[in-house]
């Protein structure tokens, strides 16, 4: 029957087959769970000859890349971290609509990817974290659905640099992925987290994308997510996160009249992120989100809940 420590056995034996002793290996690293035990898997297998890259889009969450990134290190892992955030700001700036946006940061992607990869000496093989749920939808489904993993995405790269594709979670679900990467040690707060867009926060700020604004996004998200953990909600819930709108609204603060800017805070429960209910959460914790929120970050006066389900509304905004 399967198990987690047989499956890394009979993986590690194939991937040491597969790739020659001398090939080095290139793995775009999300900070998500698939790429990152797609890795320690690789890592088992190959030692430092797997080249991971890392790529701070400048839309990550909160203090993400640091802390992921020293816990790549921490877990022993070749990993380059690429700060990238100026590229990326300059290619998504002016830019409004959603779609636009995903393909400004995809084409960025690629290109700072790409540039990383030439880096590499010996270079034969591109890893990626592909799952089978992955697999299967990127054959069935049409329509916006496609871009799901666009971060996975990396243009023609394996054929220009006549890189061989080895995906070694092809044949996985999303909880074998996970019991597989307890196997392989990785810690906790990588292996349970929530899915995160690729395009990251720049889908979550509706309309156009400054470095300010990412910076409020931030702030807030992370005052919901860290109440969330700290509830013991954050496991109980499949996504949650906040979403900056393109609005002002008045408020008061002391005798002073403000005009700032709103943000929406979204959870949902689901299975598998094809339909979601918004997820009801306890008002007290709700109130205690927004206070911290309109007390902590400057520049917002006004929190609200989405309350809506999948279908007929998304669960992000774009
Ligand atoms: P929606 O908003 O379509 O999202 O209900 C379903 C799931 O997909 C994620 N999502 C994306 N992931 N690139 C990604 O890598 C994208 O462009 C993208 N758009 C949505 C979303 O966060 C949710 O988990």
């Amino acid at each position: 029957s399967w198990t987690p420590d047989h499956f890394v056995d009979s993986a590690v034996a194939a991937l040491q087959h597969t790739i020659g002793p001398d090939d080095q290996v290139i793995l775009g690293l999300s900070g998500g769970v698939d790429s990152s035990v797609a890795a320690l898997l690789l890592h088992r297998a190959i030692g430092p000859r797997l080249h991971g890259i890392f790529v701070d889009n400048g839309l990550l969450r909160k203090d993400e890349f640091e802390t992921v990134l020293k816990a790549y290190e921490g877990l022993g892992l070749n990993v380059t971290g690429v700060n990238a955030a100026p590229e990326f700001y300059a290619a998504l700036a002016g830019i409004s609509d959603p779609e636009g946006k995903r393909k400004a940061i995809g084409r960025t992607f690629i290109e700072v990817f790409d540039r990383e990869a030439h880096k590499v000496q010996g270079a034969a093989w591109l890893a990626q974290g592909t799952i089978y749920p992955d697999v299967i939808e990127s054959v069935s489904v049409k329509g916006p659905a496609v871009t799901i993993k666009s971060h996975h995405n990396v243009g023609g790269l394996p054929e220009k640099m006549h890189l061989k594709v080895v995906e070694p979670l092809r044949m996985l679900f999303k909880d074998e992925v996970r019991e597989v990467g307890a196997a392989l040690g990785l810690p906790g707060e990588i292996l349970n987290r929530h899915p995160f867009p690729g395009p990251g926060l720049g889908i979550r700020i509706l309309g156009d994308i400054t470095p300010e604004k990412v910076d409020l996004l931030q702030r807030a998200d992370a005052v919901f997510i860290n109440l969330l953990k700290e509830h013991d909600l954050y496991q109980h819930v499949w996504q949650a996160g906040a979403m900056l709108l393109p609005v002002q609204s008045v408020g008061v603060m002391g005798d002073e009249r403000t005009y700032e800017r709103v943000v929406a805070l979204r959870a949902v429960t689901s299975v598998d992120g094809m339909t979601a209910d918004w997820a009801h959460l306890p008002y007290d914790f709700l109130a205690e989100v927004s206070n911290k929120i309109i007390n902590q970050v400057r520049g917002i006066n006004r929190v609200v809940y989405d309350i809506s389900s999948k279908p007929p509304a998304t669960i992000e905004w774009e």
